[in-house]
């Protein structure tokens, strides 16, 4: 097992660049499934998910080419693809739903074993099974398997959703480009992502109206064509290095970032003390103060993000003040709160309420990762802890997080990765060995 070892106490500074975004590119690859031929997707990040992701698309049929030094994954889609993405590649995540709406559209049937990934909450798939029904798909269950059927194609459809969810805004979206007729998805989903999404969509020669806002119109084509797409810059990755340098008093520059994608997220940084600077292609983030708390409430873009609840909850631990986080998304992304309280945090939690006071002076522990963005909160914590904490489960991190080590390294943190041998393990020592 591997572990990252934290040494508290470094201000990071220095400069960053950072890659394509998580949760678009998963969906660009599913995306490339409508056509057959060669697309090819640039800026994509080398991280666990997208070797999932290329793996569920191979035993689809396609061709997958990854040039990790690069960025750039070319994809080859047959004429005749496959139709079931099996369980022990779904079981590790859930983003491979992504699949469905694609499949369905395009060869009018789809087995998908019913999802793990992360967990932070129940994450249904209600939405995403009413609106394909509403476009002529019918589900059924067998032996955990969800089985979608649309043998007479799909036919447009017009659907509000419940909630704005992105999943199921992204499903939907890529079953209308190739069904019969005009779809209307009202209450989508308007991440940045999302947009990149139907961007690549009209690029391989879709109809789409409304991007962005929450009702996107779609007139279906009867064939599309494959592309060549830069995946939108991952702003979550953008706004963890930006509370990383507010929480270690540091200056960081975030090349290859999207301001505007964060502009609730930095304007709670500025609140907490920190100076925001835009830039050409980026922005710089740095404090010169002892942080103050700030009070945060989840929502669905433009809201702020649940994906970086975590991150803000370790800076209000040392900030100055009393804090609540409000978390309206994910009823399970509490669950890091029981690590961060092991290196001295002061958090209560009240339903889905986190009240934090600070400032507390962390101390280096043992803690695991739960998810991938508590996982990246715990290292920020372990950057301000006194002493080691050595972070466990550290395979959640890599799904979402490259080279994470090596960058905090180049910024002037003491971090390793290394390897707990068996013996510790069965001895029950959960402090690393160097190997
Ligand atoms: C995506 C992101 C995730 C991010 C989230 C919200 C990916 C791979 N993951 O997840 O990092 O935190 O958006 O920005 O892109 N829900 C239902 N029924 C449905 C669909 C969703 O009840 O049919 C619920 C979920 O349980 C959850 C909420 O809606 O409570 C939000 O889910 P959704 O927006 O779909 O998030 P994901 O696409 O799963």
């Amino acid at each position: 097992m591997e572990v990252f070892e934290v040494h508290g106490g470094a201000r990071l500074c220095g400069r960053v660049a950072v890659a394509g975004a998580k949760n678009s590119v998963l969906k660009l690859m599913a995306a490339t499934l409508l056509a057959p031929g060669e697309s090819t997707i640039t800026g994509v990040p080398d991280i666990l998910d997208v070797h999932i992701m290329a793996e569920l698309l191979r035993r689809l049929g396609a061709q997958v080419t990854f040039r990790a030094d690069i960025g750039e994954l070319t994809i080859d889609v047959p004429e005749h693809i496959g139709h079931q993405a099996d369980y022990d590649l779904v079981r590790q995540m859930r983003a491979s739903i992504a699949i469905l709406g694609p499949l369905v559209a395009r060869v009018g049937v789809a087995d998908v074993a019913l999802p793990g990934g992360d967990a932070i909450g129940s994450r249904g798939l209600d939405m995403h099974m009413a609106g394909l029904e509403a476009m002529g798909a019918s589900f059924t269950s067998d032996h955990g398997y969800l089985i979608a059927a649309a043998p007479k194609g799909l036919h447009g459809a017009a659907m509000v959703l419940d909630f704005p969810s992105v999943g199921a805004t992204e499903n939907l979206l890529m079953a209308a480009v190739l069904a019969h007729g005009q779809s209307v998805i009202d209450n989508a989903a308007r991440e940045p992502e999302i947009v990149d999404l139907g961007e690549m969509l009209i690029a391989m020669g879709a109809q789409i109206e409304g991007l962005g806002t929450s009702t996107i119109a779609v007139t279906g084509v009867s064939v599309l064509h494959p592309v060549v797409h830069a995946t939108v810059p991952d702003r979550i990755v953008a706004g963890t290095w930006a509370v990383m340098a507010a929480l270690t008093g540091g200056d960081i520059t975030i090349d290859h970032a999207e301001a505007s994608h964060l502009e609730i997220a930095l304007d709670k940084l500025t609140d907490a003390g920190a100076y925001v600077e835009h830039q050409q292609g980026g922005f710089r983030v740095r404090m010169d103060r002892a942080p103050k708390a700030v009070d945060v409430a989840t929502f669905p873009y433009p809201g702020f993000p649940t994906d970086l609840q975590p991150q803000f909850i370790t800076l209000n631990a040392v900030a100055a003040g009393a804090s609540m986080v409000t978390e309206n998304l994910f009823e399970a992304r509490f669950r890091f709160v029981q690590e961060l309280l092991r290196l001295g945090a002061d958090v209560r939690i009240d339903g889905h309420h986190a009240f934090v006071q600070g400032p507390r002076r962390l101390a280096g522990a043992a803690v695991q990762a739960t998810d991938v963005r508590a996982g990246v909160a715990l290292v920020m914590a372990g950057l301000v802890a006194e002493g080691v904490t050595t972070v466990s489960d550290i395979h959640h991190i890599d799904r979402g997080y490259a080279g994470l080590a090596a960058t905090l390294t180049d910024l002037g943190a003491s971090i390793e990765r290394v390897t707990l041998t068996d013996v510790d393990l069965r001895a029950g020592n959960r402090q690393p060995v160097h190997l």
